[in-house]
């Protein structure tokens, strides 16, 4: 497709160490966007920004987003932020309504939806002067589709994601800035491998079962998107989720 090239553009890509934000990066340098790839270890970070280094520019920063410290590293180390990909997220605990704690209903919310909220508050007097911006949240499938084993704040958080989102993108539509929504289904990243190992009921088996394409998802089969949903091409596009997830939507 074209008008996808990204040369001169710099991203930001938060939780870009592993994972799908990982895929998003490199992706976007393929596209020729410098992208700074956020994260919590530096040491991590580092190494793989030296294997990333081959495909482009790469500026890795390690910060941990619950501060306003660690935000303003974070944006200081872009310079300059073209593209926001809100990706860090994720839940320490599975946890029901009833068993929730006000700490982890706390957790869940401040990852999924007040950082990006904030990080997004920032970048976006810069998009505005500049005439040209993209945010893209990343947000969950279980904002359309209750999902058992899930946490409840995290459902609250990415259902929030969509209506704040929706509402930034109306607030700025028409000055050169979009903000969207993309809502991945199950994938298979590292961080589930890890949930499906603490989980008595919950496996890569039982997820595949509920998809229709009959697999979890690849964190390529998201990323592939995204240099699309950032570039020039997709200016009329605004306020919109997109879903990719096998065919598991139910909204
Ligand atoms: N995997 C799925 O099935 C799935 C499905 C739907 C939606 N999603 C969403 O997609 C996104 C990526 O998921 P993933 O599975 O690729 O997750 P992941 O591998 O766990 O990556 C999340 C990243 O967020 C970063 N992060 C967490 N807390 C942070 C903090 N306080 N400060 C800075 N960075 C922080 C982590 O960085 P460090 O590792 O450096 O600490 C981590 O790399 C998340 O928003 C998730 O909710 C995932």
């Amino acid at each position: 497709m074209t008008g996808q090239d990204l040369s001169g553009h710099v991203a930001v890509v938060t939780g870009a160490r592993r994972g799908i934000g990982a895929a998003i990066a490199a992706v976007l340098l393929d596209h020729g966007a410098t992208v700074v790839t956020g994260g919590r270890d530096g040491a991590l970070l580092a190494r793989q920004a030296e294997e990333l280094g081959e495909r482009g520019r790469v500026i890795p920063c390690a910060a941990d987003l619950r501060t306003a410290t660690g935000r303003t590293r974070l944006l200081e180390a872009a310079g300059r932020v073209d593209i926001l990909v809100n990706n860090a997220g994720g839940f320490t605990r599975a946890s029901t309504t009833r068993d929730t704690t006000p700490g982890d209903w706390q957790q869940q919310l401040e990852i999924n939806l007040t950082i990006p909220f904030l990080l997004c508050q920032s970048v976006l007097p810069g998009m505005i002067e500049r005439g040209w911006g993209r945010i893209l949240n990343i947000g969950s499938v279980v904002a359309s589709a209750p999902q058992l084993g899930n946490a409840i704040g995290y459902v609250a958080a990415k259902s929030g994601l969509v209506g704040f989102t929706r509402q930034l993108a109306a607030e700025v539509a028409g000055l050169g800035v979009t903000a969207n929504v993309l809502n991945p289904g199950t994938v298979k990243t590292e961080h589930l491998d890890e949930y499906f190992a603490a989980s008595d009921t919950v496996s890569e088996q039982t997820l595949s079962a509920a998809i229709p394409v009959g697999r979890l998802g690849r964190p390529d089969e998201i990323a592939a998107i995204v240099p699309y949903l950032v570039s020039d091409a997709s200016g009329f596009l605004t306020g919109s989720v997109i879903d990719i997830n096998g065919g598991a939507i139910h909204a």
